[in-house]
């Protein structure tokens, strides 16, 4: 036996018992003639107390940070009590030890404020990963798995596994592709999502299935995207929007129970897609604070200011309390609105004094009557600071979005420890791609119209009215899953792919199984996925999803402890009858 023990275990109970611990010397003490040295494993650190008498073996063998070392020794009482880590009263009397390997000096300390910067971490993932802040983020995200599994389990899902090696999913990324050896010239792409397949499996009769399942997107990556993500992916037969929607938010419950022990005694919030864009801007509203968008378009127009005459949109935002920002602050968020990433030309704003005057930044055009009837459209009082942004609609709802959550950030609304779910229902079927100049699906094309909007699918110049039974569960801002009720009829399926621009053909040779199987009896099905990765960097409190994946890619989509992707052997590309084209 290596131990009797973990380092995590011992307390006063066993004082005077010989024990045998193993793990890694996370740091060295000498003290004279004495040291100490802190011995860590998963579980946690113990101190160890190395008297005079084990030194010549000591100079034999020095021991050194991240040794592996296994000792034995009688646990004692410490005589200067550690309160800050549960062993903390208790050390090890080293009667002997025995190094199990040697370890080179790390590149970074192996601590919760390690040295160590992200790249050099990245590089070295395998000791990063021996920090306790990362295990324990590994830690969470093995609980969070666990209570969704337990919770569908309980609820008649049976998780099935699909295949990796399959063609083009329509997820709206690109494909990572794959050369098939044994088929010349031919590629299997890796999936988006399972999508295809849960639809299959629900025409198959497995009337709730799920799975928590790598998917793969070729996509600009972001604090929480990955090229390679998992998700908790769930298909239900015989439902409607509303089954599905209560189904899941029981389960997201469960497991806010289960992590934070936070109960979810009310129904979570929804809203439409419509109200989200014009209070928040975006299609993921963070509702833990208000401060919502206020068109201001009939109030300010007309009245000899260019800028708001000229704009498609003129929309306001309340910062509540932050009438004494400064010139400089305001010429500072001024810049930040200009910055390339908002892309605004400019702010204006209208600060309410606590005495009651109104000033602002475009006194000139507007009186003090006029600036009152903005206030109380934005329902501000006295100390307010109105913010306004003005421009081409899209990117001024976007702009106004983004300085909404920076406002929110900066007066501390943005509590990471509180946590808002909502539902957002009603998404819009289609959404009009410009550069491709066609109708693509908003969130895929097995998604169904809203029944009462199936005949306008004729009509092309209804597409951009139709709705669909589609609906993104959002946490604090974060769309954390996403999902719709499906097509289940082969004309319908078929009616969609056409309105996405697809020939008959084209369905055909892509889509043949789907639409081969919706004539074999398929039930009304519907489903949701969550993004895994992000549900539990929500619940960690982190930012980034990296931090809760063993093995992340870098923004570049690398992994820089493999350095993958890199190429590959001539003879293996020949096998794979591959010609590289030089850049
Ligand atoms: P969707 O594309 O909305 O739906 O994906 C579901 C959820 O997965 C997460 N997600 C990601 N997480 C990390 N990195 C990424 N690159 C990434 N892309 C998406 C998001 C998202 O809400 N098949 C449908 C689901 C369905 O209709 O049932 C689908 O994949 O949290």
């Amino acid at each position: 036996m290596y131990r009797t023990h973990t380092c995590g275990e011992l307390r006063m109970e066993q004082v005077g018992q010989e024990v045998t611990l193993a793990g890694w010397i996370q740091t060295v003490r000498k003290f004279g003639s004495i040291n100490f040295f802190d011995l860590r494993d998963r579980y946690g650190i113990t101190q160890l107390l190395f008297g005079e008498n084990l030194n010549p073996k000591l100079d034999a063998q020095p021991l050194g940070r991240e040794f592996v070392v296994q000792v034995t020794g009688v646990v004692t009482e410490r005589s200067s009590k550690n309160k800050n880590i549960p062993t903390g009263d208790i050390e090890i009397t080293v009667t002997d030890f025995k190094v199990l390997n040697a370890a080179k000096t790390p590149p970074f300390t192996i601590q919760d404020d390690t040295d160590g910067g992200d790249e050099l971490r990245m590089k070295y993932r395998f000791l990063d990963l021996r920090r306790n802040i990362v295990r324990q983020n590994l830690e969470l995200r093995y609980q969070v798995g666990r209570a969704a599994r337990n919770y569908l389990h309980s609820a008649g899902f049976i998780d099935v596994e699909t295949p990796f090696l399959i063609n083009s999913t329509p997820e709206g990324a690109r494909d990572f592709v794959v050369p098939s050896r044994m088929n010349p010239n031919q590629f299997y792409g890796l999936p988006q999502s399972p999508q295809t397949f849960k639809q299959l499996l629900m025409v198959s009769g497995y009337d709730r299935y799920y799975q928590i399942v790598k998917c793969f997107r070729d996509e600009d990556l972001r604090a929480d995207r990955q090229p390679e993500f998992t998700q908790i992916d769930c298909e239900m037969s015989f439902v409607e929007q509303e089954d599905i929607l209560s189904t899941f938010e029981h389960m997201l419950k469960h497991i806010f129970m289960e992590i934070k022990g936070i109960e979810f005694t009310e129904a979570f919030p929804r809203m439409t897609w419509a109200e989200a864009m014009e209070f928040y801007g975006n299609d993921k509203p963070d509702i833990r604070f208000e401060m919502k968008l206020v068109n201001l378009n009939d109030t300010v127009k007309a009245k000899g200011f260019k800028v708001f005459d000229d704009a498609e949109l003129v929309v306001a935002v309340n910062a509540k309390g932050c009438s004494e920002y400064t010139r400089k602050q305001l010429d500072e968020l001024t810049e930040w609105v200009k910055r390339p990433q908002i892309g605004m030309s400019g702010l204006v704003y209208v600060k309410y004094n606590t005495d009651g005057s109104l000033k602002s930044s475009v006194d000139k055009f507007f009186d003090e009557e006029q600036l009152k009837l903005w206030a109380q459209q934005c329902k501000a009082e006295p100390g307010d600071l109105i913010l306004v942004l003005a421009g081409k609609e899209e990117r001024t709802r976007k702009a106004a979005s983004e300085l909404r959550l920076e406002m929110g950030e900066r007066l501390g609304l943005r509590n990471k420890n509180e946590f808002k779910p909502l539902w957002v229902v009603d998404f819009p079927l289609f959404e009009y791609a410009e550069e491709e100049n066609r109708w693509v699906a908003r969130h895929h094309p097995f998604t169904s119209p809203k029944p009462e909007h199936i005949s306008l699918m004729d009509d092309p110049s209804q597409y951009g009215n139709i709705l669909a039974n589609a609906y993104d569960i959002v946490l604090n801002g974060t769309e954390v899953g996403g999902g719709s009720i499906r097509i289940f009829q082969r004309d319908l399926q078929q009616k969609m792919f056409a309105a996405l621009g697809m020939s008959k053909e084209e369905a055909e040779r892509k889509f043949g199984f789907l639409l081969g199987a919706f004539e074999y009896g398929a039930p009304p099905h519907g489903g949701i996925a969550f993004g895994f990765d992000r549900l539990c960097s929500l619940l960690g409190g982190s930012e980034s999803i990296r931090d809760f994946i063993a093995f992340p890619k870098n923004n570049s989509g690398r992994d820089v402890m493999l350095d993958a992707p890199s190429e590959i052997d001539q003879a293996q590309l020949n096998e794979l009858r591959i010609s590289l084209v030089k850049e």
